[in-house]
């Protein structure tokens, strides 16, 4: 009820995401789904899109912090959550308590977590390799020392072990790198552990470049909300956009040449222009540094974006568009990211006037945009 009282908000194409997710899962031999649903999945609302990986089959679900992890249980989802932060000793009560699996980068981290354990079945837990990111992970010396300690434990089981790419589009030294490293770890562990465990380390980048091999799980993010990662090739697989923007047309101004925008002034029109207000603004994740620079869609033709985005509202130049003698009116439809009869504009074009990527545009959209979901 709230999300309609405003009319600027962002919609959520829950089929697309389907479509995106089976998409990937057809590119897997033998390697399942890890959908990365943490920041709110990108902004996309993070429940409803574990809600749809959970019923297509997700393995698990990847979240950052330990209050994403909780967030998706106290909505019901059951599917096996891998929490990627470092926790304290709180974080680790509420691990356990919301049946979260961790992936450890220190060691001590174990020891909070027996602490907390009051079962003596053993706990899923699965550790991180630093083999290059310079992130989180051991080090990848520690490989035989860390596998040495699970052995020791009864309280806890190592599920699985994992490593991050830096650079997957790229089959460069970095890259050539890490997978030398982490076939090390792997074999390091595997001497120590015979047990059956869970590999991984393919995110977006690694999983659409074809980078092999696939290992047991994999764990896309940005792909499944059909935008692409930094490629060297085309996507091998069609992605939609999941998520547009759309706000509408709330006031027209007529104004005379010379006439100067928003704050600063640093519009200037250079003819009797029509300048529409748009009820959206950098509060609601619309970069500021667009002022001047980025377009948005009104009755299928690409209008700039005039003078500085301010908190809640930005303007447009329509003046092409009145001077078509078809409009623009007030409560027309505007695209800020999304397609509009034959034109489009994706998180990425907007990514690149603001010299970002498409994760800060989508994961900057405001909770105060309202997420409406269709299928
Ligand atoms: C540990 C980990 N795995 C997988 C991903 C997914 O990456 P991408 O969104 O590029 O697919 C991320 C995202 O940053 C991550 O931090």
């Amino acid at each position: 009820m709230l999300g309609r009282l405003r009319n600027s908000y962002a919609e959520i194409d829950l089929g697309a995401l389907e479509r995106n997710f089976l998409n990937l899962k057809g590119l897997l031999k033998n390697c399942s789904m890890v959908p990365m649903i943490k920041a709110d999945a990108y902004g996309h609302g993070d429940v409803q899109v574990a809600r749809v990986c959970e019923r297509l089959g997700a393995r698990f679900l990847g979240v950052a912090l330990v209050e994403e992890g909780i967030r998706l249980r106290l909505a019901g989802v059951q599917t096996p959550i891998l929490v990627f932060c470092q926790f304290d000793s709180m974080g680790a009560e509420a691990i356990v308590k919301y049946r979260l699996t961790p992936v450890l980068s220190v060691l001590d981290q174990i020891k909070k977590l027996k602490s907390v354990l009051h079962e003596t079945a053993s706990y899923p837990v699965h550790v991180k390799f630093n083999t290059g990111m310079q992130r989180l992970g051991f080090e990848p010396e520690e490989a035989s020392r860390v596998a040495t300690e699970f052995q020791k434990e009864a309280y806890l089981k190592l599920e699985g072990v994992c490593t991050h790419f830096a650079a997957a589009e790229d089959d460069g030294d970095m890259t050539k790198d890490q997978l030398k490293i982490f076939n090390q770890v792997m074999s390091d562990i595997r001497k120590i552990n015979q047990n059956s465990m869970l590999f991984h380390y393919l995110n977006s980048a690694g999983l659409l470049s074809g980078l092999q091999p696939q290992l047991d799980l994999a764990r896309p993010g940005i792909s499944l909300y059909g935008a692409l990662p930094k490629l060297k090739k085309d996507s091998p697989v069609l992605l939609q956009p999941v998520m547009s923007v759309k706000s509408f047309i709330g006031f027209i101004h007529r104004v005379r040449k010379g006439a100067r925008v928003s704050y600063g002034g640093t519009f200037q029109a250079s003819k009797d222009s029509v300048i529409a207000v748009v009820p959206m603004g950098y509060a609601d994740g619309l970069p500021r540094v667009l002022s001047n620079k980025g377009t948005v869609l009104v009755r299928g033709t690409s209008c700039p974006i005039v003078g500085i985005v301010c908190m809640d509202y930005f303007m447009i130049d329509v003046t092409e568009l009145a001077d078509q003698n078809h409009g623009p009116l007030v409560g027309d439809e505007v695209v800020i990211i999304g397609q509009q009869n034959d034109k489009i504009i994706l998180a990425d074009h907007l990514a690149k006037i603001a010299n970002t990527v498409s994760y800060e545009i989508l994961t900057g959209m405001q909770a105060r945009l309202p997420r409406i979901y269709i299928h």
